[in-house]
Order: structure tokens, then C-alpha cells, then sequence
């Protein structure tokens, strides 16, 4: 198994990505979270390194109970402003959290995790994340395919992964989807960036 390696992706630099990035963070949520979640019934969810909130707010509107975690106080502050505009504001709460060490106080309906890369080898990160979905429950992740870097947008090499390698990763989930996309998405400068994804989808049967 090809394993990530660790790297400096602390704090200090996700709170420097967000303080740098100007303009609005009104982006829209990627385009899997509507599918792969289409059959589940709203329960609680955590978006692990929500960023400025696109997915997690998503969720809220749809009645899941959601959780936006991030280790970065500057898109917490810009994902909580968009939260007024929820006809429910309550259906979100942000916390500000290492997820490389937090451990929750209960376990979720849905955990589900887009482009996040820690500071801690990714698929460790996907372990963590699969530990804390409730029985019955499901996990989501979207991240950067391996053979990205060949394909215009360059994600960091530690970040980027195979989609067997996720998938051996949550194991014993049930894998429910396991699948490579190619999309194209507008950068904050209106560049336009070819993404390669990896999405898993996969459940918790006990
Ligand atoms: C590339 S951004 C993706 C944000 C959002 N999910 C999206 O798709 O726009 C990665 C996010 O992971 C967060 N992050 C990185 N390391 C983290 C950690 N150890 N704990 C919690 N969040 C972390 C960053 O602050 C950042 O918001």
C-alpha cells in the first residue's frame, strides 16, 4: 500500500491559506455530496476540515444535525457568517478542532471529509475519520487521485492518494461507491483547474 507521508500542513498554514484567500466563499458544495447522499435519512453529520462551510451548510439546509470541524479559526469565522442566512441557523455548529488528535463525544450518521490533508499521513486521516461513524452510519470522502499531478491541478503529493488505497483504509466499512471523476471547478483568480477525485462512499453495518 502506498502510504502518504507526513507533512507541514499545520495550523499556522491553514490559517495563512484563509487570512490569504480574499473573495467570496459562496462556492457551491461538490457535485457528489448530493448523490451519494441522496438515500440517506438526515441524522447527525460531521464535515471534517469543512473549510468555509459549502458541504456542511448543504447538509444543515437538508435537515442533518451537522458538525463543521476545522483546525482553522479564519474559515470558521467566514463559514459562521454564512450560517445566518440558514432558515434554521442551530441545524450547524463550528468547532475549531486539531482533527489529527480530537476525539468526539459521540459518533456520527454521516462523516464526510473533501480535500482535507492534515498533518498526519492521509490515510491515517481516513482511518480516524471511519472510527467515529455510528452503526449503520455512513462515511463520505472526496479526495485528490494520485495521478492528479499529471492532470493540470497539482495537489500536494502527500495529500494525493489511490482509490484502493482509501478503500483498504476504512475497511471493515462496506464500500458502497468507489469511484475516479475528472471535473473542472473556477479558482478565487477565475482560472479554471481540472481536479482528478477519488469518492468513497461507504457504511457501517455494525
Ligand atoms: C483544501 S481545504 C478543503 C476545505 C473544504 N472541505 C473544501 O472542500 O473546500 C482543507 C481543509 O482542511 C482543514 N484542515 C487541515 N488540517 C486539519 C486538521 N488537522 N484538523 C482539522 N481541519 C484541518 C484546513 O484548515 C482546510 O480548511
Amino acid at each position: 500500500m502506498a502510504e502518504a507521508s507526513t507533512h507541514d500542513f499545520d495550523k499556522d498554514y491553514w490559517e495563512r491559506h484563509w487570512a490569504q484567500r480574499h473573495g467570496p466563499s459562496e462556492r457551491a458544495p461538490h457535485p457528489y455530496l448530493a448523490r451519494e447522499t441522496a438515500g440517506l435519512e438526515p441524522g447527525t453529520a460531521l464535515d471534517a476540515g469543512c473549510g468555509t462551510g459549502s458541504e456542511a451548510l448543504w447538509l444543515a439546509a437538508r435537515g442533518w444535525q451537522v458538525t463543521g470541524a476545522d483546525i482553522a479559526a479564519h474559515a470558521l469565522d467566514r463559514a459562521a457568517e454564512r450560517s445566518a442566512d440558514l432558515p434554521e441557523p442551530g441545524g450547524v455548529r463550528w468547532i475549531e478542532a486539531d482533527l489529527t488528535t480530537w476525539e468526539p463525544e459521540r459518533r456520527f450518521d454521516l462523516v464526510t471529509t473533501a480535500y482535507a490533508h492534515p498533518a498526519m499521513p492521509q490515510l491515517d486521516f481516513y482511518r480516524r475519520l471511519a472510527a467515529w461513524v455510528a452503526p449503520g452510519g455512513t462515511l463520505l470522502i472526496v479526495g485528490h487521485l494520485h495521478a492528479a499531478a499529471a492532470h493540470g491541478h497539482h495537489p500536494p503529493a502527500a495529500a494525493a492518494v489511490a482509490l484502493a488505497d482509501i478503500t483498504a483504509s476504512v475497511a471493515p466499512l462496506r464500500i458502497a461507491t468507489a469511484e475516479e471523476h475528472t471535473r473542472t471547478v473556477t479558482g478565487p483568480g477565475g482560472r479554471d483547474h481540472l481536479l482528478r477525485d477519488a469518492v468513497v462512499r461507504a457504511t457501517r453495518t455494525r
